[in-house]
């Protein structure tokens, strides 16, 4: 039976709905003149990272009510338990200790009883030997020639952070080894990642923490294929492929020698795991110390969160006002809008982390939620997004929240580059806040029927990162930053953040069509009708 959840009816909550009705038609711009300390009021910085949210539509009343809200969802408890190793991902009876992958030496962090921190060092010191031994030469291939490309095999956790994070520190990689990234199970993928590589130059990372995925294992069959059709020598595996894993036994049965696998635990969730093994590509990439580097960042921001208080706390901040536009003004999508090259793919890194953690239809307990849950979360980097999409985050009719982040020192400094580059960081934040009334446009002479087109409601909501520079320590920091930020709304939600049932389904449905696809006799058919009929026609078509 399907109860109904009872956040909506907390006084928290409730105060929260009044107050939305009470300055929903709020304009930021009165905003602005009315209280001449809004920016700096409105602002919080830490670790490198200024936070100006004076540019959402919100008060200092909706901001204590929010705090309010998060308080009686009781946020302070639920970050001591993540912490403390608790087994907050209830429905697979697991501790969610990500926190303890960048824990320094020496720390204590209890899993079951049993302190992780040692463990998670001792897989560190092995991938800084291993990646030395590569990065300098000394790991010879089959044949005896040094590793010059490096091709990373996973996908969802075991790709996307290390591939975002490969690209994001790109300026502090060894340029003498390339870098690719196999996830897809189209074959195209495979094929153009390693077009052009010499096999016996080349080291293959399968990086699953389960090691059952379907499409890793698929690329990783297709990846040994490609070795040995060189090479003709299955003793050859063990030179070109290491796995990164949680199941020992089926990297063994894989053929990967075990003395070659750097393993993580079942408490680290696999959209939170780029700061484990699963980023050794990105260690061979940027080397053992700024891995380190960006552990210290990590770490930094992991302080930050548990003991910053809540209305200084960034990712605190960055969830609750998340949340005050996807439950109260009903923003169905939320972009991150990074103004640096190098975090190309750093928004389709958090939609893994955001959308798979907090898209979740029932509470803790079992319950249908009744109001709205994770956000859709895209974006691209700026200045390109400005070129295709923001025309409608301007002037179309829905209302899209967006984080922009930028930073005061460019790793690349050429020309003035850099200057533009955050002048329309800042432009666009400004256009979006303030935009241009009907007698502004007039005032300049435009045509009456041009005026409405060219009108700019403003009063769509920014929250501008100002950071010092991307390195390695200031990626873990805003890595973390959004994993928290991610952690509390799914405390207020009331939801398991951690556990990922809804792709189940999908994997499952399809491991039997596969079966379907690949019968030599007519399969008899089973699925409903669109789903049969799909299926005889793509045979069909393929056979002719
Ligand atoms: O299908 C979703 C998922 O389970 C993600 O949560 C995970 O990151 C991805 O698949 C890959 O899983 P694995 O690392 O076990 O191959």
């Amino acid at each position: 039976m399907t109860r109904t959840s009872k956040l909506r009816q907390t006084p928290q909550w409730q105060a929260l709905q009044a107050h939305y009705e009470a300055i929903e038609e709020t304009q930021l711009r009165e905003l602005f003149v009315t209280d001449a300390t809004r920016a700096a009021r409105l602002s919080a910085e830490a670790l490198g990272i200024f936070l100006d949210y004076s540019k959402n539509r919100l008060t200092g009343e909706t901001l204590e009510l929010l705090l309010a809200l998060a308080e009686s969802a009781g946020l302070s408890a639920k970050i001591k338990a993540m912490f403390a190793g608790e087994k907050i991902n209830t429905t697979e009876g697991r501790a969610v200790l990500h926190t303890a992958l960048r824990a320094p030496k020496g720390a204590s962090i209890l899993a079951d009883g049993k302190n992780v921190v040692p463990e998670v060092h001792a897989v560190l010191d092995k991938m800084a030997e291993f990646c030395e031994r590569v990065r300098s030469g000394a790991w010879l291939g089959h044949t005896g020639k040094a590793i010059r490309n490096v091709v990373n095999i996973g996908i969802g956790g075991s790709d996307l952070g290390p591939y975002m994070a490969t690209e994001a520190l790109r300026f502090y990689s060894a340029r003498h080894l390339t870098f690719r990234f196999v996830s897809n199970v189209d074959a195209t993928d495979f094929a153009e990642a390693t077009h052009g590589l010499a096999p016996e130059e080349t080291l293959f990372i399968v990086c699953s923490k389960t090691f059952t995925t379907l499409e890793t294992l698929g690329n990783a069959r297709t990846a040994r294929d490609f070795l040995l059709a060189k090479l003709h020598d299955p003793e050859a595996v063990k030179k070109h492929f290491v796995a990164v894993s949680t199941n020992a036994e089926e990297v063994a049965k894989f053929g990967i020698d075990t003395a070659n696998m750097f393993g993580f635990w079942d408490w680290v969730g696999g959209r939170y795991s780029y700061d484990s093994a699963i980023g050794l590509s990105l260690m061979l990439a940027i080397g053992a110390d700024a891995f380190g580097e960006m552990l210290s960042g990590f770490h930094a921001m992991d302080e930050h969160f548990r003991t910053t208080p809540p209305a200084q706390n960034l990712p605190i901040l960055l969830g609750l006002i998340g949340v005050w536009y996807n439950d109260f003004f009903g923003a169905q999508t939320y972009a991150v809008l990074p103004y640096d090259q190098y975090l190309a793919r750093f928004s389709a890194y958090l939609q893994q982390l955001d959308m798979e953690s907090n898209g979740k239809r029932v509470t803790l307990e079992g319950d249908a939620v009744d109001y709205e849950t994770g956000p859709i979360l895209w974006g691209q980097p700026g200045t390109n997004g400005q070129h295709a999409f923001y025309q409608l985050i301007h002037q179309g009719t829905k209302l899209i929240p967006c984080d922009f982040i930028g930073f005061s020192q460019t790793l690349n400094p050429i020309g003035t580059h850099h200057d533009l580059l955050m002048a329309n960081f800042f432009a666009q934040t400004e256009a979006l806040a303030f935009g241009k009334t009907e007698a502004e446009v007039a005032k300049e002479g435009v045509k009456p029927e041009l005026v409405p087109h060219k009108t700019f409601p403003g009063n769509r909501p920014t929250n501008t990162l100002l950071c010092e520079r991307l390195t390695p320590s200031m990626l873990g920091k805003l890595v973390a930053l959004y994993e928290h930020k991610v952690f509390v709304q799914g405390v207020i939600w009331n939801i398991n953040s951690f556990d990922q049932w809804g792709v189940e389904l999908g994997k499952v449905l399809a491991k039997r069509i596969a079966s379907e696809l690949e019968s030599s006799a007519e399969p008899e058919l089973t699925h409903d009708a669109s789903t049969n009929n799909l299926i005889r026609r793509y045979r069909g078509a393929r056979k002719g």
